[in-house]
């Protein structure tokens, strides 16, 4: 079947839609029509190379290159079809995908960490888990998918494992943006650092993830939540969903953590900016206090080794570096339950959406977010009735 795709064909050549090529699920495949997409910095990463694997990796996964990679990996829509033996979805339900897949049978997912699933070694791999054959072609190339999805697409076919299955009355625009920034920061705050009422929250980069950092936040009880990024409208936006206070960078917002806690710091401190550096950790680690929760949730790029720290302190105050992916909760738990959380009006999505785009806009809509201007864009394929 015939359907339309922003592809990346080049590490660090613009998002271009093209009509691909998708053969009919196989077993444990499932079709689906795509309702809406998010637009998260992680597929930027992919586009720019940051999350390339190097040549000999490359190699055991049996690929020459990432690219040319289908991306998007938020997003929700409907299912229109099942391949043989497909278990946990039917024809006519409601889905979001989930960027790590989860088996529901090996180690991590039995011990409910499914963001941990061992499957999640193939998640940037191009062919299928199911077979290691591959769906979706343009012309006589195969084509890789972010994270086994490719959301960025009016069709995608994928293995069962990578979807949740949501309630019939679930808004699937919500569910789109739940699928992975708000989840990942929701998480970051209330699974990983399990923030508790009364403490002070510092969430560093208010993009799609940071907004949920902040929410998460919001809803454990913390007692101030500070805001740092350089855009002024992002702090504007982080405000009304939640934040106490804002600062333009780390170094401004030190005198300011001072202050709310008289001295003793913030409990935690959640690093969601589009890049993550070793740059950031010594500051992140200073505006925590004794005994502070520091997450690295933003991606780095992928070889990066070198980090900088205060070793003495780390140890002295008794600080805890974390690292989290997905929030550090499972996404067949944690999806529903943002959902219901967005449906009990607890949960701000729609004030996140700055700006909506059709599949032949994707690069418009990263265009935007590199310029300040969007909390989170969306594509809209427009089968949402
Ligand atoms: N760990 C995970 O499982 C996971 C999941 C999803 C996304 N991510 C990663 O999280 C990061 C954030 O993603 P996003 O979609 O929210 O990105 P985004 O671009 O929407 O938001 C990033 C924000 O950080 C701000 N910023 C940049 N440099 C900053 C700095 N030095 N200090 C403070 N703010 C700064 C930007 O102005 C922007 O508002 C990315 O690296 C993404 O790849 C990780
Ligand atoms: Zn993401
Ligand atoms: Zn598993």
């Amino acid at each position: 079947m015939k359907t339309r795709a922003a592809v990346c064909h080049e590490a660090n050549t613009p998002w271009e839609t093209e009509e691909i090529e998708i053969d009919d699920p196989h077993a444990h495949e499932v079709r689906v029509q795509m309702a809406y997409a998010g637009m998260c910095q992680s597929d930027e990463h992919l586009r720019l190379g940051d999350i390339s694997p190097p040549p000999e990796l490359l190699g055991l996964m049996g690929l020459e290159s990432m690219f040319p990679v289908i991306g998007g990996h938020e997003g929700s829509g409907v299912v229109t079809e099942v391949g043989p033996e497909v278990q946990h979805v039917a024809v006519g339900d409601r889905v979001a995908v989930a960027f790590i897949p989860s088996c529901g049978v090996c180690y991590w997912c039995s011990s409910g960490r499914q963001n941990l699933c061992d499957l999640g070694a193939h998640t940037l791999a191009g062919p299928m888990i199911s077979d290691g054959t591959w769906r979706h072609h343009l012309g006589e190339t195969n084509l890789g998918r972010m994270c086994q999805l490719g959301t960025f697409a009016e069709t995608m076919v994928v293995h069962e494992a990578s979807l949740v299955k949501i309630a019939p009355d679930a808004p699937l625009k919500a569910a789109a943006l739940i699928s992975c920034g708000i989840s990942t920061g929701f998480g970051a705050v209330t699974d990983r650092a399990s923030t508790r009422p009364g403490e002070v929250v510092v969430v560093v980069g208010c993009g799609g993830v940071g907004s949920g950092a902040l929410q998460g936040a919001r809803l454990a009880g913390a007692r101030a939540i500070v805001a740092v990024d350089p855009v002024p409208f992002k702090i504007d936006q982080a405000k009304k969903i939640g934040a106490t206070h804002g600062a333009a960078s780390m170094e401004e917002a030190l005198p300011l953590v001072v202050e709310i806690t008289q001295g003793r710091m913030a409990d935690v401190v959640v690093l969601t900016p589009e890049t993550l550096t070793g740059d950031l950790i010594a500051p992140a680690c200073q505006l925590g206090s004794k005994d502070a929760r520091i997450v690295a949730t933003a991606i780095a790029p992928i070889g990066q080794m070198d980090v900088q720290l205060n070793l003495f302190n780390l140890a002295m105050y008794n600080q805890s570096l974390l690292g989290t992916v997905f929030g550090s909760a499972s996404p067949r738990v944690q999806v529903p339950r943002l959902i219901s959380l967005y449906q009990n009006g607890q949960l701000d999505i729609d004030e996140l959406i700055t700006n909506e785009y059709t599949i032949d806009q994707v690069q418009q809509g990263y265009d935007d977010l590199h310029a300040g201007r969007n909390v989170r864009g969306v594509v809209n394929f427009g089968t949402d009735s």
